[in-house]
């Protein structure tokens, strides 16, 4: 087996490469002067099966040509089988069409993952589970929601918890976690009554004095989650926590969720932690190193990695 590591998040991958007991294969992953993406890897891979790392994070473009690349390298120089391990992966919200002449951009990304000549997908709580259709090739979408309700077991009073969707579209994950740690489960249910009027926060369930925990897969620029942590004290939460597997946190999200009422955020490293999410006082970050690690490990060995949920 062959780890190899793009520049997305260099630290997860030497730690999956530490639990593996598996050294990174070297390679060269640079910049030419104009930007241009050049792979080198520097030792034999004939014959072998490789496991790429890498997250399609910011600068996401950048990270999906590294992958590409470093793929097209792979296959050239024989490796019996790639496996693209893709902890968090880009674009995967651009999956459906939203209004007449736009693209399916998630649809696109995968063909691209594809046709460079990966054959097998390795990722993490995939922004919807259907995605992994998108690939004509074997892929797990793995689930962080064991990791995170062991943190929540170990942290949060058991009988006052709930776990809240901050939106309707995220119930069914919210429940999945709920179930894990025997809560009861909220439900934000935003609307804009007309058009023009702003959104009308509704709670659908009772939060009153209760830790309400809300989850997503992902959060970008806070927003959904700051505005929820509102209504869930207007409706008089005793405090709000937020677990969220991936933090894009784009733009100024750290210094908006630092400025909120959320008593802590909590999020994987699937995208690399920066320096502001690192010092924020109320953002905490989770590994998941040992979960891909592990999945790696069985998929090199063909053992079962749904199990790994059990
Ligand atoms: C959307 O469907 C996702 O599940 C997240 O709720 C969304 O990406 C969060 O975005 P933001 O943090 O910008 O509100």
């Amino acid at each position: 087996m062959k780890l190899v590591a793009g520049n997305s998040n260099r630290p997860l991958a030497e730690a999956i490469s530490s639990y593996l007991n598996v050294p990174l294969a070297k390679a060269q992953v640079r910049r030419f002067a104009d930007m241009e993406v050049f792979v080198e890897i520097q030792e034999n891979v004939r014959g072998e099966d490789v496991f790429v790392i890498q997250s399609t994070s910011f600068p996401t473009n950048d990270h999906l040509m590294e992958l590409l690349i470093i793929t097209d390298a792979l296959r050239r120089a024989s490796a019996r089988r790639i496996t693209a391990v893709i902890p968090y992966f880009g674009y995967a919200r651009q999956d459906r069409k939203p209004g007449p002449r736009t693209p399916i951009s998630a649809k696109l990304v995968s063909n691209l993952i594809s046709h460079a000549g990966v054959d097998r997908v390795l990722t993490l709580d995939l922004h919807a589970g259907q995605i992994q259709g998108f690939f004509d090739i074997p892929t797990d979408n793995l689930f962080s929601a064991p990791i995170l309700a062991r943190d929540i077991k170990e942290r949060l009073d058991g009988g006052n918890r709930m776990v809240v969707s901050p939106d309707v579209g995220g119930v069914v994950r919210a429940r999945a976690l709920a179930k894990r740690i025997d809560a009861q489960l909220a439900i934000v249910d935003k609307r804009r009554e007309r058009p023009g009027e702003s959104e009308v926060m509704n709670i659908i369930g009772d939060v009153e004095g209760r830790s309400c925990i809300l989850v997503d897969d992902i959060v970008d620029s806070g927003g959904t989650l700051v505005n929820a942590a509102e209504a869930l004290l207007a409706n008089g939460a005793r405090e709000v926590y937020a677990y969220i597997t991936h933090g894009v946190l784009s733009g100024g999200a750290v210094a908006r969720i630092a400025n909120s009422k959320l008593k802590e955020l909590v999020i994987t490293d699937s995208i690399m932690p920066t320096e502001a999410v690192k010092v924020a006082h109320n953002i905490r970050v989770i590994g998941i190193a040992q979960l891909m690690g592990e999945a790696i490990g069985r998929t090199a060995t063909e053992s079962s990695v749904s199990s790994l949920f059990d």
